[in-house]
């Protein structure tokens, strides 16, 4: 199967998922979208309310704050890949539950990292760093690269903190500043075959669901 047709049948197997109690309450389940050969990949924690009405992420407010961010460094959305840790609203917008995160990560997201293959993972929140880097605290790595299992992960704040405390948009806006530059480094380790296991100048707090 090409990875476009894989990326695809995960989409399906999204919007018909009942695995965890998150489907008895969605209108729509929101997959992600984007390029298969995105080079860089964006995770959110969950579908909001407007995500839950029209089945595609970051379509809110914090959405338009991502397409802000990302329209500082030239991308477009539709040059990245854009998902979240779980797939279906968790109800009032709860925190999703860790069976839930489990169950969705396990079965839709790590394929979509393994079909899309980026060169960059982008987590928004603490949610989805949780997924790679354990006991970080986002406040004190926000920005910074690690490597984790050969693939370069940056953590970012939600871009929907920097909406709610004003205080933390100019260093959100920082932080994608720096993507490029990040972009770059992993194109040329992957090019030299040198994904170090652990960014050299990090610390080793480590991680991993993948
Ligand atoms: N917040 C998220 O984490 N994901 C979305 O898709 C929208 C808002």
């Amino acid at each position: 199967m090409s990875a476009k047709d894989e990326l695809e049948q995960i989409a399906r197997q999204v919007a018909q998922c009942q695995l965890c109690e998150l489907h008895y309450s969605r209108k729509r389940a929101v997959p992600g979208e984007g390029p298969v050969d995105a080079e860089i990949m964006f995770i959110g924690e969950g579908p909001g309310f407007h995500e839950n009405e029209q089945g595609r992420p970051f379509v809110g407010a914090a959405g338009k704050f991502l397409d802000e961010l990302l329209a500082k460094i030239n991308l477009r959305r539709d040059q990245v890949f854009i998902t979240n840790v779980v797939k279906c609203r968790p109800p009032s917008n709860r925190d999703p539950k860790p069976e839930e995160v489990e169950i969705c990560t396990k079965t839709y997201l790590e394929r979509q990292i393994q079909t899309i293959n980026p060169k960059v993972i982008i987590t928004l929140g603490r949610y989805s760093m949780g997924l790679f880097l354990s006991n970080a605290k986002i406040s004190e790595v926000h920005g910074q690269s690690f490597w984790v299992k050969g693939r370069l992960i940056v953590p970012m704040y939600h871009p929907a903190a920097g909406l709610h405390q004003l205080s933390l948009k100019p260093e959100i806006e920082r932080d994608f500043l720096r993507l490029p530059e990040l972009l770059e480094k992993s194109r040329h380790a992957v090019q030299n075959n040198a994904p170090p296991s652990f960014d050299s100048d990090q610390p080793a707090k480590q991680l991993s669901l993948f």
